[in-house]
């Protein structure tokens, strides 16, 4: 049987519960479609880091290395100051594994109800496509000068061609495969007159190569208005490394609950693993108590096997996903239901299961 290498990284918080939920599923899946999940687990978290001082061990990456995908749950706990967590494992796992792509589908399913009035399924679904490993997020050139009162503190933006170009080709030729063919970029060449103007120029020029795509580009701040008042206006979206951060929340949003939104942190070329995380985060406000939403991460579960080939059990997974939300099966809290992480997950598992 084909055979996948999957390292689980649960992490912290919900990221506990949503994992083994999101694996129920895969493992359903791998069952009806015959192939063989070959899982290692790694309980590197924000405890890790209280007994050990680091969040994984200093060869964390290279074991990771050894697996074609990584299925995370969600970093950062209280306690554990989150630049610290988050730059102690998710982070250098984007940047060592060249994760350049953060995939962020957003689609109101339809079941569920968008907290904006009367929109439907068909007009809410479009991809956030998020550049991952550099923009806003680099790590270079910081200063601090303190200690008196004009104390200040720098960062540096840095956006590379190759890191414009490989995002916006990407975005591009997604957009070239939806029946709408169209790409919308995120700016603030108003407001951020270095970064923001090259971003537009690398798109404009990107766009040359491809006649068929109709393009437009926003100002962030009203691109966000945008996505609550004409969400049906938007089929793939491409944004540096803080906007995608920020619309990908937003989308979510607009489409009914953060607690459904799945991502892929694509490295396209295959030279490292890829790695398969919901949207969200760890949750401590609704941890440990079984009612967290499963369903980003079961959702980010059929990415991953769409990355890895798998393609009718990837379809399987989200038609699961559609058809228990369409016809009342169970849901939790923030989708208005009252049911627990477990029995969505065992609800999914079993109609992906049964086909
Ligand atoms: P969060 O996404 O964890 O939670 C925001 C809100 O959404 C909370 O009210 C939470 O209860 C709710 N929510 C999130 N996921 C849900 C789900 N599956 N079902 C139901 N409700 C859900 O964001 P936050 O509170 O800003 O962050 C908490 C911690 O997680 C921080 O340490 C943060 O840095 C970290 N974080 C990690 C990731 C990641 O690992 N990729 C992403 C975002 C935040
Ligand atoms: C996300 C998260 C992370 C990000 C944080 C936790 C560093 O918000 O995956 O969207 O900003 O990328
Ligand atoms: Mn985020």
């Amino acid at each position: 049987a084909r055979k996948h290498r999957i390292a689980v990284v649960p992490g912290d918080g919900i990221g506990k519960e949503t994992t083994p939920e999101g694996l129920r599923v895969l493992d359903a899946a791998a069952r009806r479609f015959g192939f063989e999940l070959e899982l290692t687990h790694y309980d590197w978290s924000c405890e890790t880091y209280a007994k050990t001082g680091k969040m994984m061990p200093d060869d964390g990456l290279d074991q990771l290395r050894q697996s074609d995908a990584v299925f995370l749950g969600a970093v950062g706990w209280p306690g554990v100051p989150d630049n610290v967590s988050l730059w102690g494992l998710l982070i250098p796992m984007r940047r060592d594994f060249d994760q350049y792509i953060s995939l962020r589908p957003c689609r109101l399913m339809p079941g569920v109800r968008s907290p904006l009035a009367n929109r439907t399924p068909a007009e809410i679904d479009f991809v956030v496509v998020r550049e991952n490993t550099e923009g806003e997020y680099s790590s270079s050139g910081g200063r601090m000068f303190r200690g008196t009162e004009r104390e200040f503190v720098t960062q540096e933006s840095v956006f590379t061609r190759t890191g414009c170009d490989r995002v916006m080709k990407y975005a591009f030729e997604l957009a070239m495969k939806r029946p709408r063919k169209k790409l919308t970029s995120a700016t603030k060449s108003n407001g951020i007159t270095f970064t923001m103007p090259y971003w537009d120029e690398r798109f404009a020029e990107m766009a040359k190569a491809y006649p068929e795509i109709s393009t437009d580009q926003f100002h962030i701040d009203i691109l966000c208005a945008h996505f609550v008042q004409h969400p049906d206006w938007f089929d793939v979206v491409v944004a540096s490394n803080l906007f995608g951060d920020i619309l990908s929340d937003l989308g979510p949003a607009v489409a009914g609950s953060i607690g459904i939104a799945p991502s892929a942190n694509i490295n396209p070329e295959r030279k490292h693993p890829s790695m398969f995380e919901p949207v969200h985060g760890s949750a401590p406000d609704i941890a440990g108590k079984g009612v967290a939403n499963p369903i980003a991460q079961i959702w980010s579960g059929a990415l991953m096997l769409e990355h890895l080939g798998e393609h009718e059990a990837a379809a399987a997974v989200t038609d699961a996903i559609e058809s228990l939300l369409s016809e009342g099966g169970p849901r939790t809290r923030d989708l208005g239901g009252n049911a627990g992480t477990l029995e969505v997950g065992k609800a999914l598992a079993e109609v992906v299961g049964r086909g």
